[in-house]
């Protein structure tokens, strides 16, 4: 499966791309917006990439540079660096993204998002206000485009080793009551077993935070 990774050059983007590089069947494609990280991928990890900046992109540039895969994963994001990014990337980024998959006939999505980003009791009264409203929109213009989606909804990312576990489905408020967080070695995991699990995940919005159940029990709790 040829699997395009917009925001390859991300954390959660490296960990993805190096786990599929290394696993029988699947072949990924980064997508990055620099001629170094290009050249990293290309000449350093032997991963094929394009360089295509989103935001500075049409949906045709895009959707040609995504044309023959699979599937396609964003995990690209602003970052929080400045307002206009969270328009130009976090927002219209996803839904270029999303109809460039549907004028190009790429029907797989897996889309990372955030935790409760449909719940407003959860992020209206913090900072990260008008990034939920992004992910918010984009997921919901995901949910009726038609293509075969995944949208996940991490917690606050970490950078440790994967711990392999997730919390399960009912554990997860929809009041911001409690933090959580996940580590990004575990949401690129979990990216690929949604790739290999479209019968567990299809048209599934799945909340993802550290916890007690290993990942096959909690397929089957989603
Ligand atoms: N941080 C959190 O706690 C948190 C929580 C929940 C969900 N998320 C979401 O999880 C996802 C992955 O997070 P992360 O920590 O791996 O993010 P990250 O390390 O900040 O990586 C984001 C990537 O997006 C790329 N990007 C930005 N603008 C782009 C553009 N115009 N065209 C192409 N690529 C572009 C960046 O490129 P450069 O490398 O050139 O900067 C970077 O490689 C994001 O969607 C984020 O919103 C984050």
């Amino acid at each position: 499966m040829k699997v395009a990774v917009v925001g390859a050059n991300g954390r959660v983007g490296q960990h993805l791309c190096k786990l599929l590089k290394k696993s029988a069947g699947f072949t990924p494609l980064a997508i990055v917006r620099s001629e170094e990280q290009r050249a990293y991928f290309e000449h350093e990890l032997q991963i094929q990439a394009s360089l295509t900046s989103i935001e500075d992109s049409s949906v045709d540039q895009i959707g040609k540079a995504l044309e023959g895969s699979d599937a396609v994963v964003w995990t690209a994001g602003a970052g929080g660096k400045g307002q206009d990014r969270i328009f130009t990337v976090d927002l219209d980024g996803a839904l270029k993204v999303i109809e460039a998959c549907q004028k190009y006939k790429i029907s797989r999505i897996i889309m990372v998002s955030a935790i409760k980003a449909e719940s407003r009791e959860f992020w209206w009264n913090t900072a990260l206000k008008p990034y939920y409203i992004a992910k918010r929109a984009a997921d919901a213009v995901l949910r009726s485009s038609g293509l075969n989606y995944t949208i996940l909804h991490p917690g606050s990312l970490g950078d440790g080793p994967a711990k392999g576990k997730l919390a399960a489905p009912d554990q997860i408020e929809s009041k911001r009551t409690s933090s959580y967080s996940i580590e990004r070695e575990d949401v690129a995991q979990f990216i690929q077993v949604a790739l290999e699990n479209p019968d567990k995940t299809l048209q599934k919005t799945i909340e993802l935070a550290n916890g007690d159940v290993p990942v096959k029990d909690f397929l089957q709790k989603i």
